[in-house]
């Protein structure tokens, strides 16, 4: 049972975006989804209540406020979408249970300095140094061509972490929210360009390594530029 952890520090840089659709993107393939919550505003919580009965069931996690368990048996998979602040012991508990961390990131200056501190702790994690905690960064609302998507790339070069995918500055994601949808509830015609750039994340999701994952993202990306 893989736990998939959101975790960025900083605020609204996607967290919640990213664990709602990768949660979406379990339950469309029809696994056994828990979408926990550890983030006092609720956020994944309040989105599961706008969910529609007949898009695919993804059922909640209830957590504690002060000890966070190992998840409960019977389900195939775990997202865990985290707060702003995450540090201390709440983010050694979440480090605990994690199979793999995955950080939304911004390519802004100021997103990339309250970043910085979190990703150098998650690459001093001794589970992370041996290879049990998988971390992947994905860009969020990026665009690929402009200065602050090399900003971007080039402080992920200096990291030993992946940037696994860029997610490019839609609506999509604002509207599907908004019903208690993802990218996988909808006609693949109204997203196909975000499904495409998810490809890299679903597959290391999945277990890919993360040398496959890349080649995939560069792929993609490239994709993208072609078609504009
Ligand atoms: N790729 C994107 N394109 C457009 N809007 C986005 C994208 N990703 C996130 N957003 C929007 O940005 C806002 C913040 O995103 P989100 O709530 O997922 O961030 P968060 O990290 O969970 O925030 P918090 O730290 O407050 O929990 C939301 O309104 C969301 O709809
Ligand atoms: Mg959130």
């Amino acid at each position: 049972m893989p736990v998939i952890v959101v975790a960025n520090p900083k605020g609204g840089v996607g967290k919640s975006t990213l664990s709602t659709n990768l949660a979406g993107y379990f339950a469309s393939r029809g696994h056994a989804v828990l979408l926990g919550d550890i983030d006092r505003q609720h956020s994944a919580r309040a989105w599961l209540d706008l969910r529609p009965l007949q898009a695919a069931p993804i059922s909640t996690w209830e957590i504690s406020e002060d000890f966070i368990a190992r998840p409960p048996k019977g389900t195939s998979h775990v997202v865990l979408d985290t707060p702003a602040g995450l540090h201390g012991w709440r983010l050694n508990d979440v480090l605990k249970i994690a199979d793999k961390v995955v950080v939304p990131l911004q390519p802004s200056l100021f997103d990339i300095l309250a970043t910085q501190d979190f990703l150098r702790r998650l690459a001093d994690e001794r589970a992370v140094r041996e290879g049990q905690i998988d971390v992947g960064i994905v860009g969020m609302r990026v665009d690929a061509r402009t200065r602050s998507a090399e900003q971007l790339q080039r402080f992920i070069d200096g990291l030993q972490l992946p940037l696994l995918s860029h997610l490019r500055n839609t609506q999509n994601y604002v509207q599907l929210a908004a019903h208690g949808l993802t990218l996988w509830d909808v006609a693949a015609s109204r997203v196909q360009r975000d499904i495409e750039q998810w490809q890299p994340i679903i597959s290391w999701v999945n277990g890919a390594s993360v040398a496959a994952a890349h080649v995939t993202t560069k792929t993609a990306t490239h994709a993208a530029e072609v078609s504009g």
